[in-house]
């Protein structure tokens, strides 16, 4: 079940009149509960994007403080999100596989490729790449910012403080900054495979693009979007035989400590400061149909603003199936460019229609001027192409991460096996057919 409306004010219950009535934090909270805010937005944002959720809860998430956070001495991803290596040449990855996929969790299956800026000065971007096979035994929050969840293989049941949701390949879901969640397999669901791709932002929080002269409606719309009620583990669900920690990444680092009650113990709730997810095949494209192919900005599902009017920090940007129905004199793939933002392409399934040999589950990287653009064979099709009815694009979907930061590549993408050491031979085999011409 869920409650439907991107950015809406909501209220949910577990039990019936355990959320207070017409005031926040009353002395007597119903059934003993504590009232607790957690704040999304400073205090004085404006109103229209002040941001927070009061909790009523069976404890207060301060009790956890009588165990003090340790350091774990790791970075969380396997790599220091400060550091990193900054490589100008297109970069692309063969679907990301780690053999010890099957033994590890979601935070433990979890690897940095790239990120950009800091948390302490909370300014940048995360991007990791997870494989997984077993649920969490314990519990995290996530103090350096906002995760944005894209599945590629697999769904996941995500349990948060304010309900519980599943998401599966072809959606995404969203936990805010400081929401504390696990991961866990579908219940019923054999030891499969979880593989996704995670965008993390530093600064700010997820909302929709504006959209302009387009209207009120069309790419993401708000009603689509979906939050959960509220639900708690009962003392049945928790266990302390497994000695459960809570984890916090805090500082690109992650830090721990045990709890011996459940940090989901959220009986009612009520605000705008919540997880939510958000179903791809939804997105309403909007595109040409009278001639060239547009920025691919049309296809923005969730922005992250930066500190330039226009400029965004990061967008979240998908290729859904489409119509292409531009007249018989434009190229429909993506055309040749350099881009002053920097572009991560992952592919959820299927195939993409400007390359041969990228993959489902892979990865590319086109930073700050890098060229790029369709692949010799992608080119040569689409001209020979007639273009002289409309087409159904139904190959695949792939998405894009496209930020204003040049992201520092981590150690791990760098180095592993499934790096395309031949990427840049896609681009061999586009001659110069202007001087050919202009000899004959
Ligand atoms: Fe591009």
């Amino acid at each position: 079940m869920y409650q439907t409306g991107f950015g809406n004010s909501f209220e949910s219950e577990a039990v019936e009149g355990s959320l207070p009535k017409s005031r926040n934090n009353p002395r007597k909270v119903p059934f003993d509960l504590y009232a607790e805010q957690l704040s999304g937005t400073a205090f004085t944002r404006p109103r229209c994007v002040n941001q927070r959720t009061w909790l009523y809860r069976q404890q207060p998430s301060a009790v956890h403080n009588i165990n003090p956070f340790r350091p774990t001495e790791q970075y969380f991803g396997g790599a220091d999100p400060t550091g990193g290596i900054l490589d100008p040449n297109p970069l692309r990855w063969q679907p990301l596989e780690d053999k010890n996929w099957a033994t590890v969790d979601f935070l433990s299956g979890m690897h940095l490729l790239a990120s950009s800026g800091e948390p302490a000065t909370k300014c940048g971007l995360a991007i990791y790449m997870y494989n997984f096979g077993k649920s969490m035994k314990d519990y995290f929050y996530n103090a350096d910012g906002d995760f944005l969840i894209v599945p590629q293989e697999g769904t996941l049941q995500i349990r948060t403080e304010m309900g519980r949701f599943c998401v599966a390949p072809t959606e995404i879901c969203v936990i805010p900054r400081g929401i504390t969640f696990a991961v866990h397999e579908m219940e019923g669901d054999p030891e499969v495979r979880k593989r996704g791709y995670v965008l993390e932002i530093y600064k700010g929080h997820f909302e929709l693009p504006e959209l302009g002269p387009i209207g009120s409606n069309g790419l993401a719309n708000a009603r689509d979007f979906q939050y959960p009620v509220a639900w708690y583990e009962t003392l049945e669900q928790f266990t302390t035989q497994s000695n459960p920690c809570l984890y916090n990444k805090f500082g690109g680092k992650m830090w721990t400590k045990p709890v011996s009650s459940t940090p989901l113990n959220v009986v009612a709730w009520h605000g705008n400061y919540l997880p939510f997810k958000y179903a791809l095949s939804k997105f309403c494209a909007i595109n040409s149909v009278s001639y060239d192919h547009l920025d691919p900005s049309i296809y923005t599902v969730l922005t992250c603003v930066g500190d330039e009017s226009g400029t965004a920090l990061c967008d979240f940007v998908i290729f859904p199936p489409r119509w292409m129905s531009t007249d018989p004199n434009t190229f429909r793939p993506p055309w040749f460019h350099r881009n002053t933002m920097t572009e991560f392409m992952g592919l959820i399934v299927g195939s993409y229609d400007a390359k041969k040999g990228f993959a489902a589950g892979g990865a590319s990287l086109h930073s700050c001027m890098t060229a790029h653009g369709p692949d010799a064979f992608s080119y040569d099709r689409a001209v020979a192409d007639p273009c002289d009815k409309p087409s159904f694009f139904d190959a695949g979907l792939a998405f894009m991460f496209e930020t204003s930061y040049m992201l520092r590549l981590s150690k791990y993408a760098l180095e592993h096996e499934c790096l395309d050491t031949d990427y840049g031979e896609c681009w061999r085999g586009l001659p110069n057919r202007y001087a050919s011409k202009k000899e004959e």
